[in-house]
C-alpha cells in the first residue's frame, strides 16, 4: 500500500531539495525535515493506551504509546540523513544498518554491509531517501525477513513508479510512506524529475 505524504509544508521541502543549487549543509536540513514528517505519517498506526495522570487543575485520562520497542534501519549510506529524526521523536529505537550501493552501469545493488538488532516481533521502519527501480528495497526486505523480521515498513523520500510497483510485486504486505511520486526512471535509472544522486548531494562527494 502506497501513502504519499500530502503536507504544503512536504511539497515546500521537496522542491528545495530538488534544486541543483542547494548545497549539502542545507540539503542535510531539509532532509531531516522532510523524513521528521514522513517518520509521524509513517507511525500512525501506533498502538496507544490510556493513562491517568492530573493536570495542575485536575485528573484526565490521556493516551501514551504503549511499548513497543520500534527498529530503524537506514540503508546506507544515504539513508544515514534521515535517521536523526527518529532518535529525536522515538528515544527507545534501536538502529540497524544495511549497506548496498547501486552499480554505476547496471543498476544492480551489491550488499556490502549488514548489523541488524533483533527485528522479531519489533516494528522495522527501512529508511532510504529514493526508491528508484525499488532493487535496493527489496533486497533490504528481504535481509530483515531472513532474520525474522515481519512488520516491516519502506519510508522513502522520492520514489518512481517502476520502484513502488517492484517492492509491490516481490512484498505486497509492506506499506510503502513517500514524500514524492515522480514520473519515472531515465535510461541510468534515476528518477524523473527527482533530484540527482542523494548520496553525493547529502555528503557533497
Ligand atoms: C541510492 C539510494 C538507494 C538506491 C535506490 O543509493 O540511496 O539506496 O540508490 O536505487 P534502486 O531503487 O534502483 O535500488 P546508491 O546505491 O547510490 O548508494 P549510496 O546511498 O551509497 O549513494
Ligand atoms: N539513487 C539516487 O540517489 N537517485 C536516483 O535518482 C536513483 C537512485
Amino acid at each position: 500500500m502506497l501513502h504519499v505524504l500530502d503536507h504544503p509544508l512536504a511539497a515546500h521541502v521537496i522542491t528545495h531539495l530538488r534544486d541543483k543549487t542547494t548545497k549539502p549543509a542545507t540539503f542535510r536540513t531539509l532532509c531531516y525535515q522532510i523524513s521528521l514528517l514522513l517518520a509521524v505519517e509513517a507511525t500512525r498506526s501506533l498502538a496507544t493506551e490510556a493513562k491517568a495522570i492530573e493536570t495542575p487543575l485536575e485528573a484526565v485520562t490521556g493516551r501514551v504509546l504503549t511499548h513497543q520497542p520500534l527498529v530503524v534501519v537506514p540503508i546506507l549510506r544515504a539513508g544515514l540523513g534521515m535517521v536523526q529524526p527518529f532518535l529525536d521523536i522515538f528515544p527507545d529505537v534501536s538502529v540497524g544498518y544495511i549497506g548496498l550501493e547501486r552499480d554505476h552501469t547496471t543498476a544492480i545493488a551489491r550488499s556490502y554491509y549488514c548489523k541488524l538488532p533483533v527485528v522479531t516481533g519489533r516494528r522495522v521502519l527501512l529508511v532510504d531517501p529514493m526508491l528508484a527501480t525499488g532493487g535496493s528495497a527489496v533486497k533490504a526486505i528481504d535481509v530483515v525477513r531472513d532474520q525474522g523480521g515481519t512488520d516491516i515498513t519502506l519510508i522513502s523520500i522520492v520514489s518512481s513508479p517502476e520502484g513502488v510497483a517492484e517492492v509491490e510485486r516481490h512484498h505486497p504486505q509492506v506499506p510503502i510512506f513517500t514524500a514524492a511520486l515522480d514520473r519515472g526512471l531515465n535510461a541510468k535509472k534515476y528518477i524523473l524529475p527527482g533530484l540527482g544522486d542523494f548520496g553525493d548531494r547529502l555528503y557533497g562527494t
